[in-house]
């Protein structure tokens, strides 16, 4: 393992953002995760993943370690099920990619969601009507003080929209090793019942879809609507569709009779942020080389040069447009650093 100084991080976060880490290194196993944390005890550490859901403000004065640990294995299997365990370093889409080739179904939907295995879990990563809770078995984290394992298990994570244990009172004090999740080898659960699925695959003349199918569904209304953070920096969804109750709900409701929402019970309604951000005004607009994508104003872009200020200043001003428009606060759901 080298320990690198001052290093660029521009390739490590997907908005493509040049901020240097102090110190750097990679580790490859879980052996030599340990290795290096018992090591630099003494020094500050942050951790790494795939860089899909940060926006970097600052140099990181710390070490960071970028967790880069790959493999994946079947635990268990029977007729119907399969227990498929991967580990953080490997990349989310080519994962989802190897479960289709081997006919596991139950991740299909979530195709093309850029980060890594590691990350999943933490904001319980969902697109298209799944969320990775579905079919998530169990984590092993890495306690960063004793530096044993543990397994936390789908009850043990406390997930909810974006959101997990690992983001409130465990956040910071484990590193995701590994992802294990069931998936179904036949008979699969299907889930088209998102409006832009069913359009597509009848588009493809599709009737009777597969996994298959519905992966190259997500695939295609991906790639028209949100940027290839390999050509133009972006994390995704920049921020979470706001919940507001019933009271504000029946208020909005009658200022924007025709806004989009979904019931998420009878007490909560999710807005789309998309809708807010385009009716104030800032879908496709630029600002130097921080901008709002042009065909979904929920994902912010970096053109170039763009410094994490830069994209951060642009977010401040959305949200306080949205908020002196509609009376609604909406909260990144990248984490800003
Ligand atoms: N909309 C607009 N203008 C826009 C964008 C959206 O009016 O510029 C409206 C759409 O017309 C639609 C509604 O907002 O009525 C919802 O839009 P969309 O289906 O594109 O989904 P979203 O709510 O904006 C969420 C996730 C995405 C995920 C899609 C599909 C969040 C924060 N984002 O976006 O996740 O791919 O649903 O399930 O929940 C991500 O987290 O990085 C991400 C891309």
């Amino acid at each position: 393992m080298v320990l690198e100084e001052h290093k660029s991080l521009k390739a490590y976060n997907t908005f493509g953002i040049d901020c240097n880490a102090r110190y750097f290194i990679s580790a490859k196993s879980v052996t030599a995760l340990k290795e290096v944390l018992s090591k630099y005890a003494n020094k500050e550490i942050f951790i790494l993943g795939g860089g899909s859901n940060m926006l970097l403000t600052k140099d990181i004065d710390a070490l960071v370690v970028h967790v880069d640990i790959r493999g994946i294995s079947v635990v268990s299997e029977d007729e119907q099920h399969v227990q498929v365990k991967a580990m953080a370093g490997e990349n989310w889409h080519d994962f989802v990619l190897y479960c289709i080739e081997q006919g596991y179904g139950g991740i299909e939907n979530l195709s093309l969601i850029p980060g890594n295995i590691g990350t999943a879990p933490i904001q319980n990563i969902g697109a298209y009507g799944v969320e990775l809770k579905d079919v998530f078995h169990s984590c092993s984290a890495l306690n960063v003080q004793d530096l044993t394992e543990e397994t936390f298990y789908k009850s043990d994570c406390e997930f909810q929209y974006r959101d997990s244990i690992f983001k409130n009172k465990a956040k910071g004090k484990y590193i995701i090793t590994s992802v294990t999740l069931t998936l179904t080898k036949k008979d699969h659960t299907l889930s088209t019942s998102y409006g832009a699925i069913q359009q597509e695959l009848k588009e493809q003349q599709v009737t009777e879809p597969t996994i298959e199918a519905i992966s190259k569904a997500v695939i295609a209304i991906r790639q028209s609507k949100l940027p290839d953070p390999a050509k133009l920096g972006n994390s995704g969804s920049f921020f979470k569709n706001p919940v507001i109750d019933s009271d504000a709900f029946q208020e909005f409701r009658s200022n924007f009779p025709d806004a989009p929402f979904y019931e998420v019970s009878p007490t909560e309604f999710k807005i789309p942020a998309g809708w807010l951000i385009e009716q104030a005004g800032f879908k496709g607009k630029r600002f130097g080389d921080a901008g709002v994508h042009d065909r979904q104003a929920l994902v912010l872009i970096n053109h170039g040069t763009a410094t994490g200020n830069d994209i951060w200043e642009l977010a401040l001003r959305i949200q306080k447009a949205v908020k002196a428009q509609f009376g609604i606060y909406i909260e990144p759901e990248v984490n800003i650093i």
